[in-house]
């Protein structure tokens, strides 16, 4: 698939309706941290879908012209904004910028007035980035309606569409389409990966990663001081870029390996590597920067120790920011759990965390 089979050719042949999606949110096994121009990885990337923290959408759509109240003679895209059902102007910008950069792929967006109403199942100013669940739910509902105008598009071309879609609003977005387990970006050893959208992660998975557990410690709710679209630009010129998306390719590699055969040891070493280079990245760019808080230190320490002494198979893996997310099989739930009472909910602010796990991708809820 190139950029152009995206290109939709279709009249706008329907006057109205409305359409609700969920889509999760993710959280990169192999991170993604470097991009190019119109939001192409600078690595491949795989992330593990979860199933409780998602955004929920609902795209409501009215042909221009067709109500008298909407004003048919601008060219601009016309859409209101509603999060938890009350107007949110401030996030208007994002969505303009999103439907600019899809409007190639889209041309039927202009001929409709939308109004867009969103909500979290997790907490707002919770520090877990919802650009990935939203931007995911939105294009999925965009393609709803460009399903409804042309009928005979398959089951595949939607979901690779909205990843595509996802994508252009941000880049981690493409993986929470489809999917527990997702690949974004081309990688010799995954067939039909691409930097275009992302894919299911093609083998068989071990029953060790059946219902795999995340349990989302909250150290920090504030704003992130340095934006993950900084972050990505940081990574031009950065001293050990060449070297780190060598690296992701390798650790893609090995990830396969291990989520085929389910070698759990190696698959903490991956993911613990992956999280700390992440944060290596950061620290070594110019401006160099640092999202862990002490307690995420320290929480990553009595993870080790914990692990050590317990031999739980237990890791830790972080985004762009402080939160630290606790990854586990279903099978030492209830020890893990404990432990995180007992040892680790003292780091978090107001003793906040979210168990989830992993889930299957976006659902539809209403389609009329
Ligand atoms: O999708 P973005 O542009 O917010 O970037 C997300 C980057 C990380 O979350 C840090 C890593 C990843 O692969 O999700």
């Amino acid at each position: 698939m190139s950029e152009k089979d995206f290109i939709a050719h279709h009249q706008a042949s329907i006057e109205n309706g409305n359409f609700q999606w969920s889509a999760p949110s993710n959280i990169a096994l192999v991170k993604y941290w470097g991009k190019k121009d119109k939001q192409i990885p600078a690595n491949p990337s795989i992330s593990f879908t979860l199933n409780n923290c998602k955004t929920i959408t609902k795209l409501a759509f009215v042909k221009r012209g067709f109500s008298t109240a909407l004003d048919v003679t601008s060219s601009d895209f016309s859409f209101d904004l509603l999060f938890e059902g009350k107007p949110k102007e401030n996030f208007k910008p994002k969505i303009q910028k999103f439907f600019e950069r899809i409007e190639i792929y889209c041309p039927y967006l202009k001929d409709y007035h939308f109004t867009i109403d969103t909500e979290n199942t997790f907490p707002h100013s919770s520090g877990i980035a919802s650009s990935a669940s939203a931007m995911a739910a939105l294009a999925i509902n965009i393609m709803s309606l460009e399903k409804a105008l042309n009928p005979a598009m398959t089951e595949d071309f939607f979901c690779q569409k909205a990843s595509f879609l996802a994508r252009l609003g941000s880049g981690s977005a493409c993986r929470s389409v489809k999917g527990s387990v997702v690949v974004w970006g081309n990688h010799v050893e995954i067939n039909d990966s691409s930097d275009l959208f992302g894919i299911e992660f093609p083998s068989q998975l071990h029953a060790n990663f059946k219902n795999y557990q995340d349990t989302i410690l909250l150290v920090d709710k504030g704003e992130k001081q340095v934006s993950s679209t900084v972050g990505h630009d940081l990574m031009h010129n950065h001293p050990f870029a060449e070297q780190r998306f060598a690296q992701a390719h390798q650790n893609l590699s090995a990830i396969k390996t291990v989520l085929e055969n389910g070698n759990l040891e190696e698959f903490i070493k991956i993911v613990e590597s992956e999280a700390l280079t992440l944060h290596a990245m950061m620290m070594t760019s110019l401006p160099y920067f640092i999202l862990m808080k002490p307690n995420t230190l320290e929480i990553i320490n009595k993870i080790w120790k914990f692990r050590n002494e317990t031999k739980t198979p237990v890791c830790f893996t972080l985004d762009a920011g402080a939160n630290v997310h606790v990854l586990y099989p279903e099978n030492v739930r209830e020890n893990v759990l404990q432990f995180i009472k007992d040892e680790l909910v003292g780091y978090c602010q107001n003793g906040n965390y979210i168990c989830d796990a992993i889930g299957n991708g976006s659902q539809l809820i209403i389609d009329n």
